[in-house]
């Protein structure tokens, strides 16, 4: 397989996000050009570390590089102020310099925690991107939205950071457990349903291969998500206008994690594709989009064996009043106003505030009821 190359364009902050097998043992040849002296920082989780630490240890001595590394508790609750602190803490102690380069190798977590410790520490150093979840992939690692939690809320402390370099290693995408594989192929999904139907229809054919381990569906899946991620964050960085649409499906995604506690009850790329499915419903339900769109996203997701409806999440759920006061706790709530991604077809969305109260309750009345 060759090495695909998705360039996000951003003036002096432009960078490439590279995307293939063998990119780890690679590593060094890739990240050499940044770098001022031979040696980088390694911000991991415990997990991470097991699987994949000396394998970039490895790829970057290839190139006479040579690295140090903190390895984080792994999980939601290390991406706080405490992890921050031991993140910051330990880069200052290792002496790391403006001109380094910190290296975040995780998934979603340590990707935004990495990446906003690179964007404070010594007023910016530059940092690299080694993401090893099918989520971080085709989205956090891309775009420079980088973050920590708050007890207020989730991703509430941060900065729009890009960083240098992606390196997106397909390999290691068979280290995932298939339930992580499939709640981040919820944001593979995502991308046809937004903006590229003939993709959405290239996932219908591949995604049950691509599940089962096809290395060159998985690339290509990988590509064409990151490709579309750059093209709308070129347009809109900082979010003033399309790149909400990256948002399809997360209205209801975070009403849903809340009420489920960010437990291991939904993952966050399950609650991502119930919420694109419900987006749809409402969407048909307002007339926007045809009856069957909701139908054939949900055939799709159940075809790949993932969660569709509510029925699908374990324990309780609050009534449809208490969810819809949960999605107005969303960071996309402005002047008091929700929010929403709706779709006039599959790879056609848009954002509006204009949605009835009435056929929210009722679209969320109607999946709790089929619980
Ligand atoms: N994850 C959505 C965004 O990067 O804008």
């Amino acid at each position: 397989m060759t090495t695909s190359t998705v360039r996000v364009n951003l003036g002096e902050r432009s960078y490439d996000v590279r995307i293939g097998q063998g990119l780890m043992a690679r590593a060094g040849d890739e990240i050499a050009p940044l770098l001022a002296r031979p040696r980088v920082a390694v911000l991991t989780d415990e997990n991470v570390a097991g699987l994949h630490l000396e394998s970039l240890r490895a790829g970057l001595a290839e190139a006479g590089i040579t690295m140090s590394a903190l390895a984080l508790a792994p999980g939601e609750a290390t991406k706080g102020w405490d992890g921050l602190e031991q993140a910051v803490e330990w880069l200052l102690a290792e002496k790391i310099e403006r001109n380094d380069i910190v290296i975040a190798l995780g998934g979603g977590v340590v990707g935004d925690l990495g990446g906003f410790a690179a964007a404070i520490l010594r007023r910016g150093v530059r940092f690299v991107q080694i993401p090893t979840s099918l989520l971080a992939q085709v989205d956090s690692s891309v775009g420079g939205k980088t973050a920590i939690n708050s007890p207020a809320g989730k991703n509430l402390i941060g900065a729009f950071y890009q960083p240098a370099l992606v390196l997106a290693d397909i390999d290691v995408l068979s280290t995932l457990a298939p339930r992580d594989f499939l709640a981040g192929y919820g944001e593979v999904v995502k991308y046809g349903m937004l903006g590229d139907a003939d993709f959405f229809g290239w996932l219908e054919l591949n995604g049950t291969a691509l599940a089962a381990g096809d290395a060159n569906l998985r690339a290509e899946a990988v590509r064409r998500s990151v490709q579309m991620k750059a093209d709308i964050v070129a347009r809109d960085e900082t979010e003033q206008g399309d790149r909400a649409l990256l948002n399809l499906g997360h209205t209801f995604c975070h009403a849903l994690e809340a009420a489920t506690g960010y437990s291991d009850r939904l993952l966050h790329g399950e609650g991502v594709a119930i919420g694109c499915a419900l987006a749809f419903e409402l969407s048909a339900k307002l007339g926007l989009c045809a009856q069957e769109d909701p139908s054939r996203v949900r055939a799709h997701l159940s075809a790949m064996g993932m969660k569709t409806d509510l029925a699908d999440i374990p324990g309780d759920l609050p009534d449809a009043d208490t969810l819809i006061a949960l999605m107005g706790q969303d960071k996309k709530v402005i002047d008091g106003q929700m929010r929403f991604i709706l779709a006039r077809s599959i790879g056609d969305a848009f954002v509006t505030s204009d949605v009835p109260r009435e056929a929210l309750r009722d679209v969320l009345s109607e999946a709790l009821s089929a619980r």
